[in-house]
C-alpha cells in the first residue's frame, strides 16, 4: 500500500549492492534480476554499488577496488543497462555522505542497536564495531532518500532496514512540518526474496558463509554449479504436487524456488511437472535450468572485467547523472534545516 505523501514525488527506483564479496545467486535472483526487469517501466531507475558501506568493516584496499568494479561488471552483465539506469559508486557521490551525516542527526541510537544486521555484524564484541557498522542504515537511507526514491527493491533481509528508512523520512517531515521526503515501499517480491543456503535451510544464502558449497557464485563455471546443486542437502523423500506440500521440507522448499526463480515459473507449476519424482531426477534438471540462465551472465561478467577502463567510464558517467539529481535535493534539506547557505 502506498502511502498518500507519495503521489508528490516522481516515481523513483533505487537499489544498492555492497562490492564486499563476489556476488551470489541470491543477490542475482533477490536482486540483481530483479533492478534489470524494472527498467523502462514508469519510474527512473538508479542502481548503486555502496563502497562506503562496505567499509564498514574491514576491506584490502586492493581487493575493493577490484571488487567495485566486479559488481559494476555482474550488474551490467545481469541486464542492468547503464544506458537506461544510472549506474555508480557510492563514494563518487559525496551526497550520499552528507546527507548521512544529516540523517544521523535524524535517527535515535536506540534505532540503530535494533537492527538486526548490526547484531549479526558487530557479532559478541559490539563495543570494537565500527562506528560505522552502527550508522550504516542512516546512510542506507541516505542512498534512498537523497534521490527521493519511491521504491527500492531488495530481498526480504533488507526489510528493517527499509522501515529505519521511511521511520528517518518521517521523522524529518514531521520535526521540521514539510513533506519533503517519501516514505519510500520496499519491493519484496517474488519467490527468491530468500534464496537460503544449499547446505542449511534454515539460513540465507550468503557471500559471506565460510563454506563455498553453500553458495552459487556467479563467477562458477558450469561443472562447479552442477557439482553444487548435486551436493545440496535435501532429503529421501519424493516431491509433492504443490508447495503446500513443502511445508517442513526447507531444503527442497529452497531448490524448488530456485527453479521456479530462474526459469520465471511458479513453484507450484514447476512441482506439477515434477509430482512423485525425488531429487535424483530433480537436482540434474535444476543445474540445467542454473547453468543455462547464469552461464551468459558469467561470460558477459568476464568480458566487461577485461576492460576495467571502460567500467570506470561508465561508472564515472552516471555519478556524474546521480549528482545532478541528488545536489538539488540535499541543498534544499540543509535549506530546511537551517544551515545557511553563504556561497552560490
Ligand atoms: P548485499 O549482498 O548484502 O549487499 O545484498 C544486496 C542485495 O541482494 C539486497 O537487496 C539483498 O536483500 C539481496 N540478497 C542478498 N542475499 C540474498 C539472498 N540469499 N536471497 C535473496 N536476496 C538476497
Ligand atoms: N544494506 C543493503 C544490503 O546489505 C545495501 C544497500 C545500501 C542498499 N544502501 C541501499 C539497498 C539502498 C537498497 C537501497 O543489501
Amino acid at each position: 500500500m502506498s502511502d498518500p505523501i507519495n503521489a508528490q514525488f516522481r516515481p523513483r527506483i533505487f537499489s544498492g549492492i555492497q562490492p564486499s564479496g563476489g556476488l551470489t545467486l541470491g543477490n542475482y535472483l533477490g536482486a540483481l534480476k530483479r533492478f534489470a526487469a524494472l527498467q523502462g517501466g514508469e519510474a527512473e531507475t538508479i542502481y548503486c554499488i555502496v563502497d562506503l558501506h562496505a567499509i564498514t568493516v574491514w576491506q584490502e584496499p586492493e581487493q575493493l577496488r577490484a571488487r567495485i568494479r566486479e559488481a559494476a561488471a555482474a550488474f551490467m552483465a545481469a541486464g542492468v543497462d547503464p544506458a537506461q539506469s544510472i549506474l555508480f559508486n557510492q563514494s563518487q557521490v559525496s551526497a550520499h555522505a552528507e546527507m548521512a551525516w544529516l540523517f544521523n542527526t535524524v535517527a535515535r541510537v536506540g534505532w540503530m542497536y535494533r537492527m538486526t544486521q548490526f547484531k549479526d555484524k558487530a557479532g559478541k564484541n559490539s563495543e570494537n564495531a565500527s562506528l560505522g557498522l552502527l550508522a550504516y542504515p542512516a546512510l542506507m537511507a541516505a542512498d534512498i532518500l537523497t534521490y527521493q526514491a519511491t521504491a527500492v527493491p531488495v530481498g526480504e533481509d533488507q526489510k528493517q532496514h527499509l522501515e529505519l528508512t521511511r521511520d528517518i523520512a518521517a521523522k524529518f517531515n514531521h520535526d521540521y512540518g514539510v513533506t519533503h521526503f517519501p516514505i519510500t515501499e520496499p519491493l519484496i517480491e517474488g519467490v527468491a526474496t530468500r534464496v537460503m543456503s544449499l547446505r542449511d535451510g534454515s539460513r540465507k544464502m550468503s557471500k559471506s558463509d565460510p563454506s563455498d558449497a553453500s553458495r552459487i557464485n556467479l563467477t562458477d563455471d558450469a561443472d562447479t554449479i552442477a557439482t553444487k546443486i548435486r551436493k545440496a542437502r535435501t532429503d529421501a523423500d519424493p516431491l509433492p504436487g504443490s508447495m503446500e506440500g513443502l511445508k517442513d521440507r526447507p531444503e527442497a522448499k529452497n531448490l524448488v524456488n530456485i527453479y521456479a526463480a530462474l526459469a520465471d515459473e511458479t513453484p507450484d507449476e514447476v512441482l506439477a511437472r515434477f509430482e512423485g519424482q525425488g531429487f535424483g531426477a530433480f537436482k540434474p534438471a535444476l543445474a540445467e535450468v542454473a547453468v543455462s540462465a547464469l552461464s551468459p551472465i558469467t561470460a558477459r561478467m568476464s568480458d566487461y572485467m577485461a576492460d576495467p577502463a571502460q567500467i570506470d567510464r561508465t561508472l564515472a558517467d552516471g555519478a556524474d547523472r546521480a549528482a545532478a539529481i541528488a545536489l538539488p535535493i540535499l541543498e534544499r534539506t540543509k535549506e530546511i534545516m537551517g544551515l545557511l547557505r553563504t556561497r552560490n
